[in-house]
């Protein structure tokens, strides 16, 4: 995965801390911090299998940090469904500062559900009683674990997730799913159909029906009815498609914007300010359009056609997920959120995958990588960028593979969450690749 371009973050917000310097051009309409010796950088571990990948990433980096001469200070904070028990938000004040304050921010993976182990005595205390037939175990199972989602709706994790995106003006997503000829077989598309797979997607991320109102859940004529506002306005829709653009004019040349104009009147603007916008500011982008349904075909029809897709939030949301199984396992794949200023957040596709939390199965891969696009685009670090990237390669073709890559009869071996992680950080250490000081 090597998408060469720089990212822009201008100034972070007035705050009690002097912002780093952040490089712009005027080509670019995504920029880093000027490179310097130590950085700041927020973890957010969140739920689920968040905390076991943030801690193998955290030997990763340390690793490099080693080999490069660098200082990467990092600082943990709280969002998603801890947050909610711990601080009762799931993205408290004191989060979004210090990751405003940060040159950038590490994010694991946010939500699911959790085994309340403090319940544990208390329900052994009553099972030898004679009233608890099965279905009562059953329900105090059901007690044991914490369900976030069945919360109202601003103490559920997704919602500080949307809350970080909005306060941080992280605009723009990029979710990048390029098939490794390593893992090709883990598709569960044909080997022909996958192969050489490089599509990068766009996706705007703080507009659209996720944000528009009006919306809510009413009462009208003794019926209850649910509405949201799926809405953008031109320089909601500008913005993005120049960061489309951009990626595109430095990717492949091609970009094919994603609607629905041929029903949605938020879709026939988005269409032509995308229109407008590519052919003034980048006549070498080679510009298509695609409705929505028909994309969600061509993507597992005929995938190698895209280049650079860019689309509204909710659209978005639903082509990256599909895009990331073309990879074979969303375990493997990176994202960046970036705004116009400030320091960008940088995370897995994948959510928190409660029901292997905490026995050493998850796959840290995603969130290596994800480490590598914040060195590339957020730290103006591209080379060391490039060791975390050949370096997963690395293990890969090592024959390591997490539960989530493994096929039967492959001859590669299981490997935990641990080791895996303590892999990638040797090859980091030892592999031989030059970085200019
Ligand atoms: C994503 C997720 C989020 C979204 C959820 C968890 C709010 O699906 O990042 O793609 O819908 O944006
Ligand atoms: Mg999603």
């Amino acid at each position: 995965m090597k998408l060469p371009i720089a990212i822009l973050a201008l100034t972070t917000p007035a705050l009690a801390f002097t912002p780093s310097p952040r490089i712009s051009t005027p080509t670019s309409s995504l920029n880093a911090v000027s490179k310097k010796d130590t950085y700041q950088i927020t973890l957010l571990p969140g739920d689920g299998i968040g905390p076991e990948i943030m801690s193998s990433c955290k030997d990763v980096l340390g690793a490099l940090q080693k080999r490069c001469g660098f200082t990467l200070e990092m600082k943990e904070a709280l969002i998603g469904g801890v947050a909610i028990d711990e601080a009762g938000d799931p993205f408290p004040d004191e989060s979004l500062e210090q990751c405003l304050k940060s040159d950038s921010v590490l994010l694991s993976c946010i939500g699911g559900y959790k085994v309340n182990y403090n319940t544990l005595p208390y329900i052994a205390a009553l099972l030898p009683l004679p009233i608890y037939s099965l279905i009562n175990i059953h329900t105090l199972i059901c007690y044991m674990i914490v369900q976030w989602d069945s919360n109202p709706r601003e103490l559920r994790p997704e919602t500080g997730l949307l809350k970080m995106r909005k306060s941080m003006g992280l605009f723009a997503n990029l979710r990048p799913a390029k098939v490794l000829s390593q893992l090709i077989d883990a598709s569960t598309l044909k080997r022909e159909v996958v192969e050489g797979v490089d599509v990068m997607v766009v996706r705007e991320l703080t507009g659209d029906v996720y944000f528009g109102t009006p919306k809510g859940i009413d009462v009208v004529d003794g019926k209850r009815v649910g509405y949201n506002n799926m809405i953008y306005d031109e320089t909601e829709i500008e913005r993005i498609a120049r960061v489309a653009g951009d990626v595109a004019s430095k990717r492949g040349g091609k970009l094919c914007s994603v609607d629905k104009a041929n029903v949605l009147d938020v879709s026939q603007l988005w269409r032509d300010v995308v229109t407008d916008v590519i052919t003034k500011d980048f006549p070498d982008v080679e510009l298509s359009h695609m409705y929505v349904d028909n994309a969600a075909m061509q993507l597992i029809r005929w995938p190698k056609q895209f280049d650079t897709m860019v689309t509204g939030n909710i659209f978005g949301d639903i082509l990256s997920d599909e895009a990331s199984m073309l990879v074979g396992s969303l375990g493997m794949l990176p994202s960046a959120s970036i705004g116009e200023s400030g320091p960008g957040v940088f995370e897995p596709c994948h959510g928190s995958a409660p029901d292997i939390a905490g026995q050493d199965k998850a796959n840290p891969l995603a969130l290596i990588l994800s480490a590598a696009m914040m060195l590339r685009y957020d730290l103006d670090r591209a080379e060391e960028a490039d060791i975390l990237e050949k370096a997963v390669e690395a293990v890969l073709d090592q024959g390591l593979r997490t539960a989530d890559i493994k096929q039967e009869g492959d001859g590669c071996k299981l490997v935990g969450c641990i080791e895996m992680g303590k892999a990638v950080a040797d090859i980091v250490a030892t592999i031989d690749m030059e970085v200019k000081v």
